[in-house]
């Protein structure tokens, strides 16, 4: 434990990062460990070594000086994605969300026992695990910060509506869809249960940064008055490195992308807790088909609790002879895509997305737009953000008319419009600049740098 040496006196405090078990949220937080290692603190990430290696294996440029914690908890069953026509809320994950909670015991003991060692133990944790760490309330000398890992649109969104929406002066304030629709009633309950050890946090971290949304950080600030709010991101690095042209890593559509045109090539991806019907393929097949635009397509399945469970067959088949028909148009991704170095390369000019937070800040850190599809939880929301308020993408799937198919015709207009069109050509100088000024933010003396160095300052202070 904590060999890497008290000698620094910033070594005085540890980090112990406490994640959610989704691809999305393990992955944030994986590369916010990254960033705190780089001040040389030592930090700790906790987990099944299920969802550990999950954020491992996937994990672009994580830091190996991570002090990774295997803890064991009730086995769980790992069922395949049900084909809900209520939601597409991934409920097939509730066992191993809920399997996640048991960490409460380790979790204390790993903190007590830092808590002996170091002057001060600063715990990090998805608001979905708030309960894991509620022990930390009894223990001086440690802190508890909740990560946020949504975007703080929708979290300001759904934070004044628990507040009853206090009339409060903006001119940010917009419409947004109602929750209906976005989870099962279960997982509302599971959120529920989490939201009430929340109060006894000291400050919270979001994956975003004041020049996408100031504004919407700023009114959460006003309305939880006497809390901190750090906005640190992007998380993810901003540069990816597309030299390395002959290495073996590099995934096999890359070299095709190497042929293509500039801002020529959509990419179609709707993360890692979506399942599509044979329908949808179907009507997204023709619709690419039918827009001649080029694409890469990442086509698989929902997560499933645990990855690396095998059972059960592949669904997601492409109707026969699809990928002869698309032959040099398209390609089709059926494992894990290298979707940063995808976004990074100039010749993808935008991104069909479902709009989860960690895909959408992905884009923007490399000024792609999108054609947004939102599928379910903060997604319809985030939604929102991008078309309305960053004006940085196209909506392909309305919400207000989920249960409806979205046609080939209507999928066909959209990746027009945003690959051929001036208006989509506005939307991509639009994701740039948005991507420059990002960039800019993390520089020495950006707003985003400030804040990390602050995050920093106060938890060493
Ligand atoms: C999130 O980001 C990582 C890289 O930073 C990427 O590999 C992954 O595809 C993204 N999506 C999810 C859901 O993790
Ligand atoms: C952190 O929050 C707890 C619970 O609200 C509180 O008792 C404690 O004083 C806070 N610590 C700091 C440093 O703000």
């Amino acid at each position: 434990m904590a060999s890497n040496g008290q000698s620094n006196s910033k070594n005085q405090v540890v980090v112990v990062v406490v994640p959610f078990p989704a691809q999305g949220h393990l992955n944030q937080l994986l590369h916010f460990s990254r960033l705190i290692l780089s001040h040389n603190i030592p930090v700790h990430y906790v987990g099944t070594s299920i969802h550990n290696r999950q954020a491992t294996i996937r994990g672009q440029g994580w830091d190996p000086n991570i002090h990774f914690h295997h803890f064991k908890v009730p086995h769980f069953v790992s069922p395949p994605p049900i084909l809900n026509s209520e939601t597409k809320f991934p409920s097939h994950m509730l066992p191993s969300f809920e399997a996640s909670l048991h960490l409460r015991e380790p979790v204390a003991e790993l903190m007590q026992s830092l808590s002996s060692v170091f002057k001060r133990v600063v715990v990090i944790h998805d608001t979905y695990m708030a309960s894991v760490v509620q022990d930390a309330k009894n223990i001086a000398n440690v802190e508890n910060y909740m990560f946020v890992s949504t975007c703080a649109f929708t979290a300001f969104t759904s934070i004044w509506e628990r507040m009853g929406k206090t009339p409060i002066e903006s001119s940010h304030i917009i419409d947004v869809p109602s929750m209906e629709g976005c989870f099962t009633n279960q997982f509302v309950d599971f959120m529920i249960a989490q939201m009430e050890f929340c109060e006894f946090s000291n400050g919270s971290i979001y994956n975003t940064n004041r020049v996408i949304e100031g504004p919407y950080l700023e009114l959460i600030e006003k309305i939880t008055c006497n809390k901190k709010h750090w906005a640190v991101g992007p998380f993810n690095p901003l540069t990816i490195d597309q030299e390395k042209k002959d290495s073996k890593g590099r995934h096999s559509c890359m070299e095709w992308l190497d042929k293509q045109e500039t801002n020529s090539v959509i990419y179609v991806s709707f993360g890692t807790t979506t399942t599509l019907t044979d329908e949808e393929i179907e009507q997204i097949a023709t619709g690419l088909k039918q827009s001649k635009i080029k694409f890469i397509w990442v086509l698989r399945d929902a997560d499933k609790g645990d990855i690396f469970d095998k059972n059960e067959g592949k669904r997601g088949e492409l109707s026969k002879g699809f990928e002869e028909r698309v032959e040099g148009m398209g390609f089709v991704v059926r494992d894990w895509a290298p979707q940063l170095e995808i976004l990074s390369h100039p010749s993808t000019g935008g991104f069909m997305s479902h709009c989860g937070w960690n895909s959408t800040l992905e884009t923007i850190s490399m000024g792609v737009p999108i054609a947004a599809w939102p599928m379910h939880s903060d997604q319809p929301r985030n939604c929102v953000l991008i078309t309305q308020v960053l004006k940085i993408g196209l909506v392909v799937k309305d919400w207000a008319k989920r249960h409806k198919l979205v046609t080939a015709s209507n999928i066909e207009n959209v990746v027009r419009r945003l690959m051929e069109t001036t208006e989509g050509d506005e939307m991509r100088e639009r994701a740039i600049k948005l991507k420059n000024v990002v960039g800019t933010s993390m520089d020495e003396g950006g707003v985003s740098r400030i804040e990390m160095d602050s995050f920093i300052a106060h938890i060493t202070r």
